[in-house]
């Protein structure tokens, strides 16, 4: 099949291809020697991260090198019907778990999987971390805050009666004041946070922003490090 299609074509776009593939590998190989990472770096590493391996997230796709190489290029110039994973497996959950999961989360990820979130998961895949967490920016967290209006716009805010703040849940939600949420709470509720009452003892958007940037926690100490996880999985 494949062969007959490489066959049709002109010698002069067989030659193309050929020395296209012969310089895409050499490139590859360069860039794989240890000591070149910093060359094929997708940009700097995000808040904690500076000192871990790239090889903790990147793991490789299954076949080798060359394989995967010809696979592309045949796919990109049109002769075989499917891409390959090249050289890394896209990074997933697993990897992020592995060093920080807190039993304790409140947005535990595997809740997003339910039907009720399809729209959330079609607006901004809520249910991976790096879609919120995208790797690369030098950051800590790489999403706006107003992430959280995709899912609490249609969670029922609780009755007006119980409601502890000054301006209570049900008016912030029908004004859409989706900034401050995380003004008041945290993400994954790993801080030891007395939470504010009041609307003007909240954090301020930029406060937030420093933070979300990678700047110190201004809702104080983690409940769970990552040394912790690994020594309750065993990795330590
Ligand atoms: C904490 C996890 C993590 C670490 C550590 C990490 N990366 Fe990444 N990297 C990612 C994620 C997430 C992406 C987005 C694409 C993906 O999912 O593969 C990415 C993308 C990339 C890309 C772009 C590839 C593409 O598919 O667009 C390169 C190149 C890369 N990383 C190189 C490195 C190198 C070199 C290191 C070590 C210095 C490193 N990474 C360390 C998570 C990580
Ligand atoms: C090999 C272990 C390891 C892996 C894998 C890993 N991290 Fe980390 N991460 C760390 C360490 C170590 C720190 C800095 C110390 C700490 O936060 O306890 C850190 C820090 C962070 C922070 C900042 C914490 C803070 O408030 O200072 C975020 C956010 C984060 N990682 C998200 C992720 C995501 C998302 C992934 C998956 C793409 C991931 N990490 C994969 C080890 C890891
Ligand atoms: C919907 C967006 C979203 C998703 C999905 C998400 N995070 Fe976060 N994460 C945030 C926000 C916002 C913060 C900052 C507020 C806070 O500290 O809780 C944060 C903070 C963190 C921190 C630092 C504070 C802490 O809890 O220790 C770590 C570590 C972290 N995330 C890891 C992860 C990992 C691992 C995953 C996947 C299992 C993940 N996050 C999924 C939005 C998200
Ligand atoms: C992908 C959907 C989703 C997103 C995005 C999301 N949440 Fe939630 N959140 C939930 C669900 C589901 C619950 C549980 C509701 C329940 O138990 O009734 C929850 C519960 C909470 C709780 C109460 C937790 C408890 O223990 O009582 C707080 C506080 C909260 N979210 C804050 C936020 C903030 C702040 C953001 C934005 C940074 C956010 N959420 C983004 C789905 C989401
Ligand atoms: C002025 C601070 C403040 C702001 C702003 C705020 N909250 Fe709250 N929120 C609280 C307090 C206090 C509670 C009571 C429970 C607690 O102590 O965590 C609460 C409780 C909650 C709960 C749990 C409800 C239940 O039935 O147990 C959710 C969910 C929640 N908030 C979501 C949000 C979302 C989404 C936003 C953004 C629109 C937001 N909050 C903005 C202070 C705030």
């Amino acid at each position: 099949m494949l062969a007959n299609r490489w066959k049709k074509l002109a010698p002069e776009r067989q030659a193309a291809y050929g020395v296209g593939l012969i310089v895409a590998c050499i490139a590859g190989v360069l860039m794989l020697l240890p000591g070149n990472e910093s060359w094929h770096a997708a940009g700097p590493q995000n808040t904690g991260h500076t000192r871990i391996e790239c090889s903790e997230c990147h793991v490789r796709a299954p076949g080798n090198f060359v394989g995967q190489a010809f696979q592309n290029l045949t796919h990109a110039a049109g002769l075989t019907d499917s891409a390959t994973s090249f050289v890394f497996q896209p990074v997933g959950n697993d990897q992020c778990l592995r060093c920080h999961l807190n039993p304790d989360d409140r947005h535990p990820l595997v809740d997003f999987l339910e039907p009720e979130f399809e729209p959330a998961r079609q607006a901004m895949g809520v249910q991976f971390c790096v879609s919120c967490h995208q790797e690369h920016l030098g950051v800590r967290v790489s999403v706006t805050p107003l992430v959280c209006q995709y899912c609490h716009q249609d969670i029922v805010p609780m009755e007006l009666e119980d409601d502890p703040v000054d301006v209570p849940h049900t008016s912030l939600y029908r004004d859409l004041r989706w900034e401050t949420c995380l003004g008041c709470h945290d993400f994954h509720g790993n801080h030891d946070r007395e939470v504010p009452i009041q609307l003007s003892q909240r954090l301020t958007a930029e406060q937030i922003r420093q933070y979300l940037d990678g700047g110190d926690s201004p809702y104080g100490h983690r409940r769970l490090t990552v040394i912790q996880t690994m020594q309750q999985n065993g990795d330590l």
